[in-house]
């Protein structure tokens, strides 16, 4: 006899009150045995062969030419990369996703509660339910408090054509999709989804699965999109959205600083485009308004202090310009450590920075607490800033500010050494038009011809040439 956590699928041998993976109380079943009546030889549809084995019924396949006839119900649809695209009405939300949503593909939309996912979706709901039918599932609220949020929204011009409801069985969800037939369907949100073949609590690990699974066929059974929201802690994850990850064609994040009115839209996996695309919105009284020049996010406006730098990074087909801003302080009496705080960048990044600046910039830093923000709440992986933050904790130790007019961008080594990066020369075509003063960039492509020369560019060779 095997028992099983509803919660987390932990497997043990002996029942307990509690489980010991996941810490629920009361979540252990008894497994039952797989059923010997559904395993193969003897199911329905199978008959003996020549060599007196049981062999199942061949599968069936469909002539490609059969699946080249576009049903796209008449409205605009992109072909350009060959995929059967809608257009969501959200331009930001379109890059994202490759160019607009994809006929029958199913999208796992995750963030922090109230950072903007409903406000999104009823954008979209709202865009889609004018010229086209949309099923809005809505779990997490009620029915009031949904078309109150469209009410707030859209006012007297609501769209016509949108269907809410608050069930949050799937198996009936999937039938109410087949008697509809919606264009657009959203999911809001799986953690308030259930499968009647589950037999976990709303949110556990196995009715995410199992429910999730279930609402990813319908999408692709019926044909149409879905869109799903995944809440996540502040802690980043929840089990649950990670293990829909897999089945799902697309992840997005919606992210940013609730006290702050930007929102960043960005894919993590995409099977029908690129993933380096960022959207970026502001929260306003209507919503979310897209922001078409994301650089204009990410810099303050108004005099320059020291310790506050420009650079550039490639995010998908954009160049985007952010600031990095810099304080360092001495560290306070009685305090055992120094204070490394970095927001917007990994904390290792910044130590490793640190320690470069200490040894081979001639920085002295180690009685100097450190801390790294990215403005606009914009998070960078990526190594072509190293130059600009560098550069900011020199300005922030000296107390000397650096020109607004100054773009700073390499990725820096261990040695000292600033290097070149992928889109690189991309970034200072980019600064150069918008009219920076000064691009400061790695020495080796000036030296290799990848720039042509002028009074407005820099090659940096090392971190102590700053
Ligand atoms: P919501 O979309 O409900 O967040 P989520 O679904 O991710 O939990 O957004 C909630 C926040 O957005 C809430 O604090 C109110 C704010 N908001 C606006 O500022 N303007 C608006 O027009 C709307 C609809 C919401
Ligand atoms: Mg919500």
């Amino acid at each position: 006899m095997q028992y099983i956590c509803t919660n987390c699928e932990y497997h043990a041998l002996q029942w307990s009150g509690r489980c010991p993976n996941c810490g629920e109380w009361g979540t252990y079943e008894e497994m039952k045995d797989a059923d010997p009546k559904v395993s193969v030889s003897k199911g329905v549809g199978t008959k003996g062969n020549l060599l007196g084995e049981n062999v199942v019924e061949s599968a069936e396949s469909v002539n490609l030419s059969e699946l080249m006839v576009s049903d796209a119900g008449g409205r605009d649809t992109d072909f350009a990369d060959g995929y059967d695209r809608i257009d969501s009405g959200i331009g930001e939300l379109n890059r994202v996703l490759g160019g607009g949503i994809v006929q029958g593909e199913a999208v796992l939309i995750s963030g922090e509660p109230g950072i903007g996912k409903s406000t999104l979706l009823t954008q979209l709901a709202s865009n889609i339910g004018r010229d086209g039918d949309v099923l809005y599932v809505s779990g997490e609220e009620s029915l009031s408090q949904v078309a109150s949020r469209f009410k707030r929204l859209f006012g007297k011009s609501q769209p016509a054509r949108v269907k809410i409801s608050t069930e949050q069985v799937v198996e009936k969800v999937g039938k109410l999709i087949d008697d509809m037939k919606p264009d657009l369907v959203i999911i809001d949100s799986i953690q308030t989804a259930l499968s009647l073949q589950s037999r976990g609590v709303a949110g556990s690990l196995s009715q995410v699965r199992t429910a999730g699974g279930k609402l990813v066929q319908y999408a692709k059974r019926f044909g149409v999109p879905m869109f799903i929201v995944g809440q996540v802690n502040k802690e980043g994850v929840l089990a649950g959205p990670k293990i829909l990850e897999h089945s799902v064609d697309c992840v997005i994040h919606l992210e940013g600083d609730q006290h702050r009115f930007y929102r960043i839209l960005r894919s993590s996996k995409n099977r029908y485009g690129p993933t380096g695309e960022i959207g970026v919105f502001e929260m306003g009284q209507q919503g979310l308004q897209e922001v078409a020049n994301p650089s204009q996010v990410f810099l303050s406006d108004g005099a320059y202090e020291a310790g506050t730098v420009l650079s550039g990074i490639v995010q998908g087909s954009r160049v985007v310009f952010v600031e990095v801003q810099a304080l360092v302080v001495e560290r306070q009496d009685g305090e055992a450590y120094v204070r490394r705080v970095a927001q917007g960048i990994k904390r290792s990044r910044l130590e490793v920075l640190t320690a470069v600046l200490t040894k081979r910039g001639g920085l002295r830093l180690w009685d100097k607490d450190i801390f790294v923000n990215i403005a606009g709440g914009l998070v960078v992986d990526d190594p072509s800033m190293d130059l600009a933050i560098c550069m900011a904790i020199k300005s922030a130790v000296e107390d000397k500010p650096v020109p607004a007019e100054n773009v700073y961008i390499g990725e820096v080594g261990l040695t000292g050494v600033v290097k070149n990066f992928p889109g690189a020369v991309r970034i200072v075509k980019e600064a150069v038009r918008l009219g920076y003063k000064k691009v400061f960039m790695p020495k080796t492509i000036f030296d290799r011809g990848g720039v042509r020369r002028s009074a407005k560019k820099v090659g940096v060779g090392h971190v102590r040439d700053l």
